[in-house]
């Protein structure tokens, strides 16, 4: 069996990801690692769990050979409205801690590297509808310029020194659990609201269309990709997607479970953030090379955000 070693594991997939890798490959093959202390749910679940800045390539380092690792799943990352609020810390984690992790993987001589890239590697000048998987990528966030970086990179050291890196473009990751700082986090905060409030202010404008999938989507594309056979990969990063909708979409979707929701629209920031980035994407690269296929179509996403956001606050919406 391999060995996993997973970064930012505390964040809103890593909370996922966790669990479902412990049981998929077993207590002893996963090592998760953070910045924080280690949570309840973790300690739970008895993972084991290390306090790891990407930053620090020594304490990286040693423990990929403490643990014998073979697969890095690299999630530490500043997000998109969260990088434009302080571009420096951005950059240190999201192109220093990806560097290190790059370096470690080559220097090491391990097995894989899997680091997410997002729809934000897009920008205003790429054809934004129906994106190709290899198009113009000029993005206007430092977010989505790390992106590129993290696929560019990894490419090269595929390339130069044979590493197998990985990457999916994700679009907004859709769960009932608190997103770290994204600009399609509106669509989550959106199903809080409307089950504790009735009502949200969303900080985009009520037609900017954007892609999405459901978490089991997102995990499920992670580790098709991981597991994939190397010879029958042509590409590196790939497009994947679940569905698209603007946010007066699921407004109207919510609707239909709770009559008096109402959403308010007051754009900010993010709006030009979301405006830059594809509204829907092309995934055929993913599906032929890797079988991809999402499982999660819009109806049902609602339902599932419906049913556990109101499982996670106590509250009923019924
Ligand atoms: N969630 C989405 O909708 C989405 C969409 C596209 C791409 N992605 C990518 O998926 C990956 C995981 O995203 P997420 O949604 O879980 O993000 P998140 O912000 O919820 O989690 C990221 C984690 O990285 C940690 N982190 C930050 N700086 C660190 C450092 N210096 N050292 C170690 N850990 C550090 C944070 O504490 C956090 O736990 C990221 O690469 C992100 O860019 C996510």
């Amino acid at each position: 069996m391999k060995r996993y070693f997973v970064t930012g594991s505390y964040g809103q997939i890593g909370m996922d990801l966790i669990p479902a890798m412990l049981e998929r490959y077993g207590k002893e093959n996963v090592v998760a690692t953070g910045r924080k202390k280690i949570n309840p749910t973790f300690k739970e679940l008895d993972v084991i769990y290390h306090r790891l800045d990407v930053r620090d390539h020594y304490g990286l380092r040693n423990l990929l050979v403490e643990y014998d690792i073979d697969i890095i799943l690299h999630n530490a990352s500043v997000l998109s409205a969260t990088g434009e609020k302080n571009p420096q810390l951005a950059h240190e984690i999201n192109f220093e801690g990806f560097y290190n992790v790059l370096e470690a993987t080559r220097e090491l001589n391990l097995e894989q590297l899997f680091a997410p890239s997002s729809i934000a590697a897009f920008g205003p000048t790429t054809p934004l509808v129906n994106t190709p998987n290899d198009t113009i990528m000029q993005p206007t966030t430092i977010y989505g310029i790390s992106k590129v970086y993290v696929e560019l990179m990894g490419e090269y050291y595929n390339k130069k020194y044979g590493l197998n890196f990985r990457s999916l473009r994700y679009p907004g990751v859709l769960a009932p659990s608190e997103p770290g700082g994204g600009t399609t986090d509106f669509a989550i905060w959106a199903v809080f609201e409307a089950i504790k409030n009735k009502k949200y202010e969303c900080f985009l404008s009520k037609d900017v269309r954007l892609p999405f999938m459901m978490m089991s989507d997102c995990l499920k594309s992670t580790f098709d990709l991981i597991e994939a056979p190397d010879d029958k990969l042509k590409h590196r990063s790939f497009n994947v997607t679940g569905m698209s909708f603007t946010p007066e979409e699921l407004a109207n979707a919510i609707k239909e479970y709770i009559p008096e929701f109402e959403m308010t629209y007051k754009p900010d920031f993010r709006d030009a953030i979301a405006r830059s980035w594809p509204q829907s994407l092309d995934d055929s690269a993913a599906r032929e090379e890797w079988d991809w296929n999402p499982e999660f179509p819009f109806d049902k996403m609602v339902i599932e955000m419906l049913d556990g956001v109101s499982e996670k606050l106590g509250i009923s919406y019924k």
